[in-house]
């Protein structure tokens, strides 16, 4: 038995294991209720009574020495459990990249732009603190014109003389302004870019937004012409070439109008989002005013052309049915997740 003893110990000594289950076995096997100590201590009574003492202090040794064992490895083991939560286990593979996604304001400018471009527009940029002379003035829009109360304007410097007035641009009109100072007809051109306006922020309005503004100059250029040009842009865009176009007023056109696209009433949403007549406003539009040739220093004798503009954020509701204008502008990453397959 003694012998038996001494091959146990060597045995417990030796072992090692950082595993959960192999520790466990290990424990069964030595301290179990069926394990190896058991039978040793089970024997102990046919050991011969003088051998008692020398057995009985053996068998004890190997049973704290098994048990020490354990708790020793137990404890290895837990505070190695911690370890990986602070690291992490680093031989794992890692996490996947998450792809990044566009903005929908991003998303729905780049396909309009696109659009355009496929006809021979090109982009056109311009600043967007900008003078009264390309957001107001050379758009016809004298000093005193009421057309100047449509837009509530945030004003950076504000003096008695408007010539010397700066502002955050109302409108992207300014930037065909500027194209029309450095370029000569024919001109084709499309600026995307923010706008500014002092209006209370709501659901539906923003102070700031994005528009997508079109500029057309050439010789004989009709109405009919701009037309055209807008059903090609909702048939790309919205898959829907039904339009009509209501009179309107801007001071830079004449004649000037509003773009409705016949949106149907197929769906529950159809009704809401066109109060039940099927219809959606969704861009101005008209004929360059004269005077805005004039003030480029192109003959509204020889050149004629168009104009339209839409709102980015108006369009992009539509198309994804987001409900509040302000969304657009948090940055909830839960928001703008929903727009990774897009491109
Ligand atoms: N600039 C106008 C606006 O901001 C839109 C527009 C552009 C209308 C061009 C007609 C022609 O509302």
């Amino acid at each position: 038995m003694l012998e038996l003893i001494a091959q146990y110990q060597v045995e417990i000594a030796q072992f090692q294991s950082v595993k959960a289950d192999e520790i466990e076995q290990f424990r069964i096997k030595y301290l179990g209720t069926k394990g190896l100590l058991k039978t040793l201590f089970e024997d102990f009574k046919n050991v011969p009574n003088d051998q008692k003492k020398e057995v009985g202090q053996k068998l004890n040794e190997l049973k704290n020495e098994a048990t020490e064992k354990v708790k020793t490895l137990q404890e290895a083991l837990e505070s190695q459990k911690s370890e990986q939560g602070l690291f992490g286990d680093l031989t794992r593979p890692g996490y996947p990249i998450e792809i990044g996604s566009r903005h929908p304001i991003s998303i729905v400018k780049n396909k309009i732009v696109e659009i355009f471009n496929r006809i021979g527009y090109v982009v056109s940029e311009g600043p967007e603190i900008e003078d009264d002379w390309h957001n107001f003035t050379a758009l016809n829009l004298p000093e005193y014109h009421p057309a100047r109360d449509m837009q509530d304007t945030f004003f950076i410097e504000k003096s008695t003389d408007v010539a010397k007035d700066m502002l955050l641009r109302t409108h992207t009109s300014s930037v065909q302004v500027r194209y029309m100072d450095t370029h000569r007809p024919p001109i084709r051109t499309i600026s995307p870019g923010r706008v500014y306006r002092n209006e209370d922020i709501s659901a539906r309005s923003h102070c700031l937004f994005h528009q997508v503004e079109g500029l057309y100059i050439d010789q004989n250029v009709s109405f009919a012409d701009l037309k055209q040009t807008l059903i090609y842009f909702t048939t790309e865009m919205f898959g829907k070439s039904k339009i009509r176009m209501r009179p309107s007023y801007f001071p830079f056109t004449e004649p000037s109008a509003e773009v409705d696209i016949y949106w149907g009433l197929e769906t529950e949403t159809d009704y809401r989002i066109t109060k039940g007549t099927g219809w959606l406003e969704i861009m101005g539009c008209g004929m360059v005013d004269p005077n805005v040739l004039k003030n480029a220093n192109i003959d509204p004798e020889i050149f004629s052309g168009f104009a339209f503009g839409m709102g980015i954020e108006r369009i992009a509701m539509l198309l994804y049915q987001i409900p509040d204008i302000r969304m657009f502008y948090e940055n909830d990453v839960n928001f703008l997740k929903q727009f990774k397959s897009v491109i």
